[in-house]
């Protein structure tokens, strides 16, 4: 008879993933201090800022899926947007303003400052050399198809060139942008937004010439292929606090989870004896903090989940450290150079050898396609360093001997009283009968080197990391189940 807990997990398990696939969510912090607009990025509040996810290609099919990182901040005056494209075809040629940049390599912006009139958007287009087309696609525009925002600031990588050719060099490019929110006033509730006002909004980018891309960070419906689809829009929170100020706040409400939840959820969240793993690497029920919070302040009706007596304060900043906690490595790619980090991948390390990126490389480990979605940096800093205390069902090594006297090495995929099922190293499938094999050998180690920290130098390690936080595979609804993961 499986205890009480078990069925609770089975239960949230069962509803998680029977659910939809929603629009994504984004909270934009405030800047600590000024932001220079010179598509360097370097202030501690962008990189400290999340990135806003990872981008869906709804349409682009033909060659490789280059990521995009996006990321938002705000304050009084503007609304600050900054993109990080990775890409190793870089071209650009439209120099007048307003002209077609979206054939162009080209990143864009659309925004709804008004949830209950999502119809009332405007864009912001542009390319690798720095020209802009701009639109406001409301009920009130009665000019021409064009418009002119006030004070924009923005700088792209190849700013003022007249022409960017493809080049061997290519590697990323960055659009920075300073929007000021006074643009807005005819559409927003307020300018500038209250703390927690929400606005929906798009994210994209395409164009070029080799692997023209057309990725969104918002999902469009099926069979859409048009971006000006605002229904389909993000929601994105402007939070009245910086980076810095909510990292705090997570810390401060670790120590308050950890006098006052353990018990049933364990230490930082990570087992849960009576309650669900908070940590646990799954999709949750709960996730907005609205959510979250409701459920630890009231309780869950029906479960042992308590009301909570704690202030409200305290209990946002649980809040915060349980998102933190959730957080997987997509939202906080650490540094590196991610380019030099795919060569350790696919050469000195040999990880191809065993583990499969957008539909290439080998099968005796998971698909990688997805990790940084799927796992904090925590954990893939540990995959590579430190052997697992278990070996992870369907990774077991065996080695064995068939009747006939063939040797067989491999992994177990999967095993009754009866018969196995082993994949090979040469990437076949064999199905064999317990009571005609002579021997059976279970390796006692995973396939699985864990000693990249000694292998690898500290640089090729760094790097390797770095490719391996931004692993998001955004092409996944597309994506044929055979190149799925394994669950
Ligand atoms: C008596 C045991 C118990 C205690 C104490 C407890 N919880 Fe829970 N908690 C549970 C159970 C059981 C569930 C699952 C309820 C359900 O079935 O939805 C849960 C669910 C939750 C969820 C929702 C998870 C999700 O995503 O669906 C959150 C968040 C949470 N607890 C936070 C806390 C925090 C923070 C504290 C400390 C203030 C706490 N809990 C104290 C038992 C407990
Ligand atoms: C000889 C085969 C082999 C090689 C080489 C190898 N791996 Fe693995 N890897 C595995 C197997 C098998 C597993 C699953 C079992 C486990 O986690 O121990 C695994 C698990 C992992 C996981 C955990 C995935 C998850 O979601 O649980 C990561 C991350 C990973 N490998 C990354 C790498 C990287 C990066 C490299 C190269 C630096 C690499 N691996 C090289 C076989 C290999």
């Amino acid at each position: 008879m499986p205890g009480p807990d078990f069925l609770i997990r089975s239960l949230l398990l069962l509803a998680a993933t029977a659910c939809c696939m929603a629009q994504p969510r984004y909270d934009i912090r405030r800047a600590s201090g000024p932001i220079r607009i010179d598509a360097k990025l370097d202030e501690s509040d962008w990189q400290q800022a999340r990135s806003a996810g990872v981008f869906h290609f709804p349409w682009f099919q033909g060659g490789e899926k280059e990521l995009t990182e996006a990321k938002l901040l705000w304050d009084d005056v503007n609304l600050y947007v900054a993109w990080y494209a990775h890409d190793r075809h870089i071209s650009a040629a439209v120099t007048q303003r307003h002209g077609p940049v979206s054939k162009d390599d080209c990143v864009e912006i659309f925004i709804s400052p008004n949830p209950d009139k999502v119809k009332n958007y405007y864009t912001f287009e542009i390319n690798a050399i720095g020209t802009m087309l701009n639109r406001a696609r409301t009920d009130w525009w009665t000019g021409p198809p064009t418009w002119e925002p006030e004070g924009v600031q923005y700088r792209a990588t190849f700013h003022g060139l007249s022409k960017k050719d493809e080049s061997p060099q290519d590697d990323h490019w960055i659009v920075e942008a300073a929007i000021p929110l006074k643009n807005f006033v005819r559409d927003a509730a307020h300018t500038p937004p209250l703390d927690g006002d929400i606005w929906r909004l798009n994210l994209q980018r395409l164009g070029g010439i080799t692997n023209a891309q057309a990725s969104t960070w918002s999902p469009l419906p099926e069979g859409v292929r048009s971006f000006h689809t605002p229904e389909a829009f993000g929601a994105v929170r402007f939070v009245n606090q910086s980076v810095q100020g909510s990292q705090n706040e997570a810390a401060q409400g670790r120590e308050i989870y950890n006098r006052s939840c353990t018990m049933c959820h364990g230490q930082d969240g990570t087992v849960g004896d009576r309650g669900p793993a908070l940590a646990a690497q799954r999709r949750y029920l709960r996730s907005s903090e609205a959510d979250l919070f409701d459920a630890i302040k009231n309780g869950i009706p029906g479960t042992l989940m308590p009301a909570s007596a704690l202030p409200a304060a305290d209990v946002t900043k649980m809040v915060a450290f349980i998102r933190s906690l959730r957080a997987t490595a997509i939202d906080a790619p650490t540094d590196g150079d991610v380019a030099k980090g795919r060569e350790v991948f696919l050469s000195k390390g040999r990880c191809s050898e065993c583990h499969m990126t957008n539909g290439r490389g080998g099968l005796l480990g998971p698909d990688l396609s997805n990790i940084a979605n799927e796992r904090s940096v925590r954990f893939l800093r540990d995959a590579l360093t430190v052997a697992k205390p278990q070996i992870p069902a369907g990774y077991q090594p065996v080695r064995i001997v068939t009747a006939e006297g063939k040797a067989i090495r491999g992994i177990l995929r999967n095993e009754d009283n009866f018969t196995l099922q082993v994949l090979d190293d040469g990437g076949k499938i064999h199905l064999l009968e317990r009571g005609e094999l002579r021997n059976i050998e279970y390796g006692r180690q995973s396939l699985m080197p864990a000693n990249f920290g000694e292998t690898l130098s500290a640089a090729e390690f760094r790097d390797l990391l770095a490719f391996l936080t931004r692993l998001g595979d955004a092409g996944r609804n597309n994506a044929p189940a055979a190149h799925r993961r394994r669950r």
